[in-house]
């Protein structure tokens, strides 16, 4: 069957003509080539040196999927399977090995020669330039506690936007900006594993700034395309309506959502986190300037990953005074009884928080440009399922999903300015500390066989998919 004709195939999802099919990776968890190439260490290749006992299996950085080697191959299947666009992440010690200075051309060269395959295959490529992989020499000197790092993170910027920019029209400054905040400075699954509460408010911060001053020069170098951030907007819903648990909710949501989300696209930080922050002692550094700028600089397009809520109650204990101060001082996570769980990566599964997700957009965000950037199931031992004929057998994973894009179909037909779907991820690829643990992609990687890679179900059935335009 021809692609014309499976448009026209009875559907019972329909998406938009031109909705972003695809899938998402990063820099660290797919290239490997960790020591190649000219590339510098970041804290990811410096942190496994130092303590591979914090990742599964004892697996480094070093060479992951080896796309480093395989890009052409693995953008060919892309083509077969489906792909509209490809995200995938710069790796900044690999254009700068100090995070400064000279620029390595081998690694220049080598994102010319992605981003040129892909677009020879049809695909667009979505380029995104921090993804938790701060090069070592920056983090040296604090990473993003040092404003310092700010400026070269734009210099950095400033480079890809030069080098790239005739061909990449979709760019993100940062995936999941909160996520180093949490994993290096409150709860201990990046480096540099502190437990410092004004470290993390400061990193923040910085990240924040340096979101709208990359965008302000992307502006200024005549960019011609859309630039945005991904954000990880997991919804905080209370346990039940009773006043305590809606306000720890709201306060959950505060922290970890409108952190991020109301300065990237409002250009404003909400009261409800600048109001404790002050009371408790933990304002950031701001300098003059800063806030203005961020105003002016806010995002053309919202990148969501979505993978489980966030459940919430209010306190049932008072707190130890003296422990590091946490956002856990408003409230108490909650399990809520008979939870849909993926019990490998011990997340809950609740379908319907990306159609909320859409609707707040919609509500209180201005309707914003948006797609879904990440989205996907992670499964421990999936060779457990592999066919006669090789192939992985994931009906899970394809249930997922289905039952994802039913939601999302769902806020397109009440108004959301929804623009495409994008899984995480292509292939099998290293899950920072869980490493290869649990496995997320339409095609796996036998790490065994240097990587060789098979097409799982779930790939078939999305190029199924996307040349139906549904399902
Ligand atoms: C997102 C990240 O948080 O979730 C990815 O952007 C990550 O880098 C993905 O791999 C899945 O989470 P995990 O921890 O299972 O790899």
């Amino acid at each position: 069957m021809s692609k014309t004709e499976a448009k026209t195939e009875p559907v019972q999802y329909r998406f938009p003509e031109g909705f972003w099919w695809g899938s998402a990776a990063s820099a660290t968890q797919i290239e490997g080539a960790a020591d190649e190439g000219g590339k510098g260490k970041n804290i990811w290749d410096h942190w496994y040196e130092t303590e591979p006992n914090r990742f599964f299996d004892g697996t480094g950085p070093q060479k992951t999927s080896r796309f480093y080697e395989t890009y052409k191959e693995d953008i060919q299947l892309m083509k077969e399977l489906g792909h509209h666009s490809f995200r995938f992440s710069i790796s900044w010690s690999r254009l700068f090995p100090e995070g400064k200075g000279e620029l390595n051309q081998e690694g220049a060269s080598f994102y010319h020669n992605v981003i040129d395959e892909l677009t020879a295959a049809g695909i667009e490529p979505f380029v995104n330039l921090y993804h938790f992989d701060m090069p070592l020499a920056l983090q040296n000197i604090g990473g993003w506690e040092n404003r310092e790092v700010v400026s070269h993170f734009v210099s950095y910027a400033e480079t890809c936007f030069l080098l790239y920019g005739d061909r990449v029209k979709t760019w993100f400054t940062h995936n999941e900006p909160i996520v180093p905040v949490e994993g290096g400075y409150l709860y201990d699954f990046h480096y540099p594993n502190e437990i410092d509460f004004q470290k993390a408010v400061q990193v923040a911060y910085h990240e924040i700034l340096s979101n709208a001053k990359a965008i302000e020069a992307y502006r200024r170098l005549g960019g011609d395309g859309k630039i945005g951030i991904i954000l990880n907007v997991t919804p905080s819903y209370p346990r039940s309506r009773h006043p305590e648990d809606v306000k720890a909710s709201e306060i959950a949501d505060a922290f970890f959502n409108r952190s991020f989300l109301d300065p990237a696209v409002k250009g404003e930080f909400p009261s409800l986190l600048t109001d404790i922050l002050k009371e408790e002692g933990f304002l950031p550094d701001v300098k003059p300037g800063d806030l203005e700028l961020i105003k002016a600089n806010t995002v053309d397009l919202l990148g969501i990953n979505y993978y489980q809520p966030r459940r919430v109650k209010a306190k049932e204990h008072l707190p130890n005074p003296n422990a590091p101060f946490t956002p856990e001082r408003f409230f108490d996570h909650y399990e809520m009884p008979g939870r849909k769980m993926n019990r490998h990566r011990g997340w809950e599964i609740y379908e319907k928080g990306i159609y909320d997700i859409l609707m707040n957009l919609k509500d209180n965000y201005g309707n914003i440009e948006c797609f879904i950037s990440e989205n996907g199931m992670g499964v421990e031992g999936e060779e457990r399922f592999r066919g006669e004929g090789g192939m992985i057998h994931d009906d899970y994973r394809i249930e997922f999903i289905k039952d994802h894009l039913k939601w999302v179909h769902k806020a397109i037909q009440e108004g959301s300015n929804v623009k495409g779907y994008h899984l995480w991820t292509f292939m099998d690829n290293w899950s920072w500390t869980n490493a290869y643990k649990n496995r997320y992609g339409f095609v796996s990687v036998n790490l065994d066989k240097d990587g060789e890679r098979t097409v799982k179900k779930s790939g078939y059935w999305f190029k199924r998919m996307t040349e139906m335009g549904g399902f």
